[in-house]
C-alpha cells in the first residue's frame, strides 16, 4: 500500500514514475550509470557537464515528454524530433535516442522490481512505439 495521488489503473506511466521516486528519490545517477556502463563511448559527451545538471535537465525534460505524450499531449513528438537534430551538432546520433528510451525504462524496470507490473510494462511498451511512430512523422 502507498500514498500515490495519481490512478495507477488510468495512468500507469505516471504512476510507476511516482513509484520510482518514491522508491530511490531521483533516479538520474541510476539512469546515466546504466547509459555509460551500457555505452561507454557517450560518457565522454557529458565532460563539460561537471555538476550534472545538464544530465538532471536532460532526463526531466524527456520524462516531462513521456508524460507529455502519454496524456495525449501535443509537444513531446515535436520537441524530440527537434531535439534529434540538435543533438547531431554534438555527436549524438539518432539510433541513441532509442537505447537511451530503452536505458531508462530498463532501469525503472530494475528500481520498482516486483511492483513493475504487466500493466505498466504494456504502459511503457505502447508509449514508446507511438511515441517514435509520432517522431518518424514529423521527420
Ligand atoms: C528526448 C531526448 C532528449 C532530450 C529532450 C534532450 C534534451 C537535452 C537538453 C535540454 C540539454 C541541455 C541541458 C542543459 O544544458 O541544462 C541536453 C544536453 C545534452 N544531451 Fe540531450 N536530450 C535528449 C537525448 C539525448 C541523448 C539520447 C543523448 C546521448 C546520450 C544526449 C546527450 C546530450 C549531451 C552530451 C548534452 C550536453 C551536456 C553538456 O552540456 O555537457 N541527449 N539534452
Amino acid at each position: 500500500m502507498n500514498d500515490t495521488m495519481i490512478d495507477p489503473i488510468a495512468d500507469p506511466v505516471a504512476h510507476s514514475l511516482e513509484l520510482v521516486v518514491e522508491k530511490c528519490g531521483d533516479p538520474t545517477d541510476l539512469v546515466y550509470k546504466r547509459l555509460f556502463a551500457d555505452a561507454p563511448e557517450l560518457e565522454p559527451l557529458f565532460l563539460l557537464d561537471k555538476d550534472g545538471s545538464a544530465r538532471g535537465n536532460m532526463l526531466s525534460q524527456i520524462l516531462e515528454c513521456f508524460l507529455d505524450f502519454s496524456n495525449n499531449g501535443n509537444y513531446a513528438a515535436s520537441m524530440i524530433s527537434c531535439e534529434r537534430t540538435n543533438h547531431e551538432h554534438i555527436g549524438v546520433p539518432h539510433d541513441v535516442f532509442d537505447s537511451f528510451f530503452a536505458t531508462i525504462i530498463d532501469t525503472f524496470k530494475d528500481i520498482l522490481g516486483a511492483d513493475w507490473t504487466p500493466e505498466i510494462d504494456k504502459a511503457w511498451t505502447s508509449l514508446i512505439r507511438d511515441l517514435n511512430i509520432s517522431v518518424a512523422g514529423k521527420a
